[in-house]
This record gives structure tokens, sequence and C-alpha cells, in this order.
């Protein structure tokens, strides 16, 4: 077999995206510098030299994985797949000796589930090295050296190398979860939609005071301290692929680190509230694990008797109340939503203030109209993200609403 070969100057790229993120993330990937970023269903193609990908894996906030196509072919039935997958010379990525794995989407005449198809990509793989050298790589499904993406849609097959590995949501710190965390990259792509990276450069404070694990706190930091959300990971999808390009990714990860220290020197107040004691230890303990206790002061209090303290910069307070479905029962949450307007109106006013909720009737009790509403999904569960200037323009119905809490 030959030896390992440098990928081309100029890779095309695929970001996927949680559905209703995807503007985020090509926004996200021209600010990387990026090129070619078009946004596409499930996500944002973009084009580069292989730092590209490498950047995107390492500051992409919003997005799920970072895809990097290696070909794409008509595959109308299974043999077609498995000649199209045998037919790649997959000798340039993985060695004799090295781990693989296949996440398959999609259907074709013969292959009904993905686990099937999955398995015959990965026959073609392992028969090909088997025919050329009489030995075969091996499958770790765990950490394996290369995970390879296959997508099969209207008879074309698209097959990807997963530079990811890992799903991006997964950054590292998560040591203990409450019952309904929000996923660290839509936490992330909320606060960017709120606007909070220009709010935090002017010193803007940011508060959650329902804030469960500190996902939406934690987020807001990494964003305030120019800090990548990838420095903690310790697996990609390229640590074992033979193309990895070692010097490049180093160099990245050296000047992500840098940037964190510079920014991380003058950080906005950043504030979490929660009732419950298992919520704020579990915030306390995520914290701690991504190095941001210096950054973020935690309290056990319930929002009934929260007061925030005096001269506070006005910022962002976003926040995501308990769901009806998965948490709490559905009747209690409208004196907690009517709470939380009356907690916005007399501790946050001239904020600017968002609510994740995966009931926008709720968000009326709130007593606040709001100046934006758009739709994303938490995992199978379709929220809304309500957005609000906390003045009293915008507010609904008699102004003593405001002062009864
Ligand atoms: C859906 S969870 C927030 C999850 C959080 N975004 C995360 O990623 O972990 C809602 C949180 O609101 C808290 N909560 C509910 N009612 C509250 C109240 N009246 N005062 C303070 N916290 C409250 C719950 O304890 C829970 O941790």
């Amino acid at each position: 077999m030959k030896a390992p070969s440098r990928p081309p100057a100029t890779l095309r790229f695929f970001a996927t995206a949680p559905k209703g993120l995807e503007p985020i993330a090509v926004e996200e990937l021209r600010t990387l510098g990026a090129a070619n970023v078009r946004e596409q269903r499930g996500g944002a193609a973009f084009e580069g030299p292989l730092a590209a990908g490498y950047r995107a894996c390492l500051w992409l906030r919003s997005a799920n994985r970072v895809l990097m196509p290696l070909s794409r072919f008509e595959a109308p039935d299974d043999a077609s797949l498995y000649a199209g997958i045998k037919r790649m010379p997959w000798e340039k990525d993985l060695s004799t000796d090295g781990t693989l794995a296949v996440d398959f989407t999609g259907t074709a005449a013969g292959i009904t589930h993905t686990q099937y198809g999955a398995q015959r990509v990965k026959d073609a793989v392992v028969d090909r090295f088997r025919e050329r050298v009489g030995r075969r790589p091996s499958v770790d499904r765990e950490r394996p050296d290369i995970l390879i993406n296959c997508h099969l849609h209207r008879n074309v097959a698209t097959v990807s190398l997963d530079l990811s590995g890992d799903s991006l949501h997964m950054r590292g710190y998560r040591t203990r979860g409450v019952a309904a965390p929000l996923k660290e990259n839509l936490a992330a792509a909320l606060l960017l939609k709120c606007n909070w990276p220009e709010i935090a450069r002017q010193g803007g404070t940011f508060v959650d005071p329902l804030c469960g694990s500190g996902t939406l706190l934690i987020e807001a930091a990494l964003i305030a301290g120019d800090t990548a959300p990838g420095l903690w990971r310790d697996h990609w999808g390229f640590s074992g692929w033979l193309r990895h390009d070692a010097a490049q990714w180093e160099a990245l990860f050296k000047e992500a680190h840098q940037r964190k220290n510079t920014a991380q020197a003058s950080m906005p107040v950043i504030l979490g509230f929660d009732h419950d004691p298992q919520a704020v230890e579990a915030a306390r303990n995520n914290i701690q694990a991504i190095g941001l206790g210096n950054h973020i002061q935690l309290q056990k209090v319930a929002l009934q008797s929260n007061r925030l303290p005096p001269r506070l910069r006005p910022g962002l307070a976003l926040t995501n109340p308990p769901y009806g479905e998965r948490l709490g029962e559905a009747d209690k949450l409208g004196p907690l939503y009517m709470t939380l307007g009356n907690w916005f109106k007399n501790q946050c006013l001239g904020w600017q203030a968002g609510v994740i909720t995966s009931d926008p009737q709720l968000g009326k009790q709130l007593g606040i109209r709001a100046r934006k509403l758009n739709s994303f999904y938490n995992g199978a569960l379709e929220c809304k993200l309500l957005q609000f200037s906390v003045e009293p323009q915008w507010f609904m119905g008699n102004r003593t609403a405001a002062q009864s809490q």
C-alpha cells in the first residue's frame, strides 16, 4: 500500500446543525473565515484548507458535527453501495491495523435499516483491505481511528469522514446533569441569537435565574471569554486519521489557548440562580470542570425572593424555565411565568431578555410582548425562543403587575 498522502489544498466540509439553527452555524462559519459558506438542509456547507475543518471543530458553538465529504456516487441498492465504498482508496485514511466505525443515515433498495447500511459500508472497507493485504482494520464503536459517515438520499451516497468524532455538543464539562438540561450547542446558539457576544463586548451582565446545571452560564462565559468550546475535548474524529496534520492542529489549539487567556482576563459579570440545591451543586461541578469558577457566581435562591445586586450593568437575562412535558406539572407553570415576567420588570429594567419555552402560550403569562419568536428543537421537543426588550413600552396589561412581585 502507498504511504499516506496529504489532502488537497481546498476541501469541502459540511457542519451539521440542529433543525432551526442552520443560519447560526452559517454566521459562525463566516466569522471563522470559512470560504463559500452556504446554508443547506441540516447544516452548512463550506470550503477551505484542512485547517478550516479543524478550526470549525474547535470553534463552532452551534454545530453537532463537522463532516469532510470524500465521495458521492449513485447507490440505488445494496450492491452498488458496497461496490462504491470498496472502490474508495481507504488506505489513504486508515492503516490496516487501525479501527473504524460507521454512522449511516438514509435508505435504498435492500437497505431499510441504518444498522444494516452501516454494516455494508464497514464490510466494503474491510474487504478492500483483506483482498489487498490479507489483513483488515477492526471495528471500535467508542473511539475509532476514523468515523465514516454515509448518507444515502435519493439513490446517491455521500461518504464523509466525521472530523468531530463525538458530537460537538459534548464539550467535556458536564460532570452531572439535572433532569432537563439544554444541549450545550443549543444553549450557545440561543446566546448568539440573543446578541450576547455584542452585549458581552460592551461589558453587559449575564443572568440565568433558573440556571439548572448551568449550561447557559457556561456557554455565556465561553463566548464572553473568547474561549473555543472544543478546548476540553480529548478525542476527535481525526485523532487516528492517517492524513491528520498534527502541526496544524497544535497551532490552532495553541492560538485558542492564547485567545482564552487574553479574553478571560476581563470578563463581564455572570450570575446564576436556582432554588434546587442539587441543581446548584451540578452547576458548580460543571463550572469548575471547565475552569470558570472565578467567572461565574452561583447562588441557591428561589425566583420569588431573588434580588439582583445593585449597580449591575444592564445586559442579557436568558433562561429556560421547566417544560410542562418533562419537569413538574404544566398547570404550575403559569404562575412561575408570571413571577418571571415580574422579576424581569423589577430586576432587569432596560435589559434584553430571552425565554426558552415549549409552550408559547405560557410566554403570554410573562406580561411582556416578545420582540422576536424563533423555533428550534431541543432533542425531539419543538421549542420557541422568545426575545424581549424589558422596557415599559413592551409591557402588556396593567403596569401594577410589575409592582406586585
Ligand atoms: C429546565 S431546568 C433548566 C435547565 C438548565 N438550562 C440546564 O441546562 O441545566 C429549569 C430549572 O428551573 C429551576 N426552578 C424552577 N422553579 C424555580 C423557582 N421558583 N426558583 C428558582 N429556580 C426554579 C429548577 O430547579 C430547574 O433547575
